[in-house]
């Protein structure tokens, strides 16, 4: 299951790469917000979606049923901005990845997400800086990493030049990064 909640050009690439994978296949796309593009893409190549409510998503457990109901074995956040529930990531013990665009440790925890991190890694003069998947626990950004690829920052680089340098590493990475994830794992 992809979860997101922006554009989704993460889930994009990563429904794309999946598409012809005998034994990965996504099942269906989860946003928490009911006008987010991620929507439209996953109806353009018929992948079921659900969209959260806040409330039944942190106060009930009705999403584990859901989630079950369509095989859903790793749970992979790209672009994802709610915290996750401490029951889900007890059900999905490291089975839930997340990408976030920057080096972590540095540049994480709540508020750092989108044009924020990029923001944050300009002001600080970062001479580079990258993505990270890692595996997803109750805090943000602070579960086990699993791989990062970096790029070098040019002094006159623009936070939305950093956007895109980072976004193509993302492109290039996670759908491979998720693949063996899961292979590994079987
Ligand atoms: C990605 O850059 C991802 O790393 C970031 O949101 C963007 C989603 O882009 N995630 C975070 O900031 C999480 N803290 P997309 O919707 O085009 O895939």
């Amino acid at each position: 299951a992809i979860f997101a909640s922006g554009t989704g050009s993460n889930a994009r690439k990563i429904v794309e790469h999946f598409q012809s994978s005998a034994d990965i296949k996504v099942s269906v796309i989860v946003s928490n917000k009911s006008t987010a593009p991620v929507l439209q893409m996953a109806a353009d190549y018929e992948i079921p979606t659900l969209v959260l409510n806040r409330q039944e998503f942190y106060e009930t457990k009705n999403i584990l049923k859901k989630l079950h109901a369509y095989n859903a074995d790793y749970l992979i956040l790209a672009g994802f901005l709610w915290l996750i529930p401490k029951y889900l990531c007890q059900s999905f013990e490291n089975q839930i990845v997340n990408i976030h665009p920057a080096l972590l440790p540095k540049y994480g925890g709540a508020g750092m997400y989108g044009m924020n991190v990029h923001r944050a890694v300009k002001a600080a003069g970062e001479t580079e800086s990258g993505m990270t998947i890692h595996f997803v626990n109750e805090k943000y950004d602070e579960g086990a990493i699993f791989f990062q690829a970096k790029c070098l920052l040019e002094e006159n680089d623009t936070p939305e030049d950093i956007a895109s340098k980072v976004l193509a590493l993302e492109h290039e990475y996670f759908p491979k990064v998720i693949e063996s994830i899961i292979k590994g794992k079987k």
